[in-house]
């Protein structure tokens, strides 16, 4: 989704820091981008394409200026191009606005403003925001009196940052979408260093205490920072010291942010259970769900979480109580019989509209809300009752990876701390505690880039899976699919012979994950046969304890473990098969077209 960035009082350092910061947001999804500063007058560089483009175009006419503001933006509005991308200007150039979200009642806004003689250069509903600003600076009002005046007229979802007239300060508003604030340092004349973005990592490097706006605030950052409601009241904001730092969101010598966040989720799992897990007592301690104990779960979430929400599924219905996991974009749609519900959000970025709205609708008809997310201070984390925190650190690759483990390890924490037994939990925990272990034998040993290798430019892939490894099989096909532009499709494996059979042929390799030696994995096996015989070829994801390895052409092995934890092992071997098939085929794999890491419109 759209990144904003903006800075004050960094001096001869404002473009870089605008600029860098913007590189820095690239992670989620855009296709345009541009800088406004404030200098001797206002002025704005923004171009269609890459942000090398945006720094070719400003190397042939630089800006400078004592404050900016920066953008890239996904397209929701017009198609990407110069005129469309932000900041975007008023009439007279004395106003740029950059924004994130949705602005619904734009049309007639513009009708209004096209009406009262305002002239319009972009498609974008964002452009109305500075026609609005200028119409009541040219009513008298101040420049602050102005922002808020239009901000008051906007319906739909914003994160608003604005430079109006020569005034010396940037106007931030939000909302649903998020603003984060960075408080720098204190400068020589006694002004300080302040910061506004989308996400931290924008000007992590600069400093790690953060404020998040939240809905129907106003900020204004000039020599202070102000703070305010929708009344113009001062609020008081607690300043949140940020915990991982800078170069955790750079790559570390890997080709790309994926793989080297493929490679940290044995540190993720053990940042995710520390604290939690106590393996010699066999306990779990979670404060957040101390008094949560559910009769039965409604799960909301979309892509990637979704997944792990049908994973959670299975754990809650193992334990004895009623789960269903919703695609949330149905969620309100379908309205299903709330009752006693817990309704959990699965959303590693805080802030997927769809579920941020399915949470809203769970509230609204007064439910009890969980938020399970990776993100401090998203809209899930500040609007559900409780929060579980992954703790997976920051994820860069717009393909989830090791937040959705962060995800599942989270969720046996949730269970085994609420609806399990003791004896479970005696069982389970050490087996938790080994899964970080057992990751890194998988990413030291594995022979997934050989097996890409073979089969990368195949017509199609297919993963078949059966209880934990259902799940597992929707993911290794969605990974593959949003990183490589590949078709894939994931099945219960007893759902193969159901039709998708008939498209099975010697160039639809079949990934088949087979752990343990029970009634589901003898009957797993039978679905292998199934696809063998019809000349299919078959990877084993496998820890070996059953044939299946008769009958594939090749294997993935996985370390054994209960069926719980084998599905985090198992779902490590695909996403480096999604990733070395991507990796062939030379795609973008950590912005893959089309995709954003966070999509904040339904
Ligand atoms: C998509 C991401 O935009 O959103 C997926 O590309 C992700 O990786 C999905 O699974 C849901 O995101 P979130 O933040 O709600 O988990």
């Amino acid at each position: 989704m759209c990144g904003i960035i903006g800075c004050v009082n960094r001096g001869e350092r404002t473009l870089e820091t605008l600029v860098d910061g913007l590189e820095r947001l690239e992670y989620r999804g855009y296709d345009s981008s541009g800088v406004s500063l404030l200098g001797e007058e206002l002025s704005v560089t923004k171009t269609a394409g890459k942000i090398a483009d945006l720094r070719a175009a400003l190397e042939e006419r630089p800006l400078d200026g004592r404050l900016g503001v920066g953008h890239t933006r996904w397209s929701t509005h017009g198609p990407p191009t110069d005129e469309n991308a932000h900041p975007h200007l008023d009439c007279s150039g004395e106003v740029a606005v950059v924004h994130n979200g949705i602005i619904e009642n734009y049309q007639g806004l513009r009708d209004e403003l096209a009406g009262d003689g305002h002239t319009f250069t972009s498609d974008t509903d964002t452009e109305v925001v500075p026609h609005l600003i200028e119409r009541a600076l040219g009513r008298g009002a101040s420049p602050e009196a102005a922002f808020r005046d239009a901000i008051a007229q906007l319906e739909g979802s914003y994160a608003i940052a604005a430079v109006v007239g020569d005034e010396e300060a940037i106007f931030a508003a939000r909302s649903d979408s998020p603003l984060v604030i960075g408080v720098g340092k204190e400068c020589a004349e006694g002004d300080r260093e302040y910061f506004l973005a989308s996400d931290v990592p924008a000007f992590r490097e600069y400093t790690g205490k953060v404020i998040y706006l939240d809905d129907g605030e106003f900020a204004r950052l000039e020599s202070e920072l102000a703070v305010t409601d929708s009344d113009g009241q001062p609020v008081e904001k607690t300043v949140n010291t940020v915990e991982w730092d800078a170069e955790e969101t750079g790559k570390s010598g890997y080709d790309h942010f994926m793989l080297k966040e493929i490679h940290e989720q044995p540190r993720a799992l053990r940042q995710c259970l520390s604290g939690r897990a106590d393996e010699l007592a066999g306990t779990v301690e979670l404060e957040e769900v101390d008094d949560v104990s559910p009769s039965s779960v409604h799960f909301v979430a979309m892509g990637t979480s979704y997944h792990a929400a049908l994973y959670g599924v299975h754990l809650f219905q193992q334990a004895g109580v009623p789960a269903q996991a919703f695609h949330a974009s149905e969620y309100a749609t379908v309205t299903p019989p709330i009752g006693d519900a817990l309704v959990i959000g699965i959303t590693q970025s805080g802030e997927t509209a769809d579920t941020v709205s399915a949470l809203r609708e769970a509230r609204s008809r007064g439910a009890r809300t969980l938020a399970v997310t990776n993100t401090v201070g998203s809209t899930a984390d500040r609007e559900c009752d409780e929060t579980l925190l992954i703790q997976s650190g920051p994820e860069i690759g717009v393909a989830a990876s090791k937040t959705f483990t962060g995800q599942l390890a989270a969720l046996n924490l949730l269970t085994l701390a609420t609806v399990e037994s003791g004896r479970t939990r005696r069982d389970v925990v050490p087996e938790l505690r080994e899964l970080p272990g057992r990751v890194q034998s998988i990413l030291d040993d594995s022979n997934a880039e050989e097996i890409a290798d073979v089969y990368h430019d195949s017509r199609s892939f297919f993963f078949i899976g059966r209880s934990y490894q259902y799940p597992v099989a929707l993911e290794g096909a969605l990974k593959l699919k949003e990183i490589s532009y590949e078709h894939a499709e994931g099945f219960s494996a007893g759902d193969l012979k159901h039709g998708p059979l008939a498209l099975v042929d010697d160039d639809t390799p079949v990934f088949a994950m087979v752990t343990g030696d029970d009634e589901i994995a003898r009957k797993t096996v039978g679905n292998i046969k199934e696809v063998e015989a019809r000349d299919a070829p078959v990877v084993a994801v496998t820890d070996g304890q059953s044939n299946a390895e008769l009958y594939a052409d090749h294997v993935l092995r996985i370390p054994e473990a209960i069926p719980r934890a084998a599905a985090v092992l198992t779902n490590v071997q695909l996403q480096l098969v999604a990733y070395h098939v991507a990796d062939n085929l030379g795609r973008s794999i950590d912005k893959p077209r089309n995709l954003a890491k966070s999509v904040t419109v339904e």
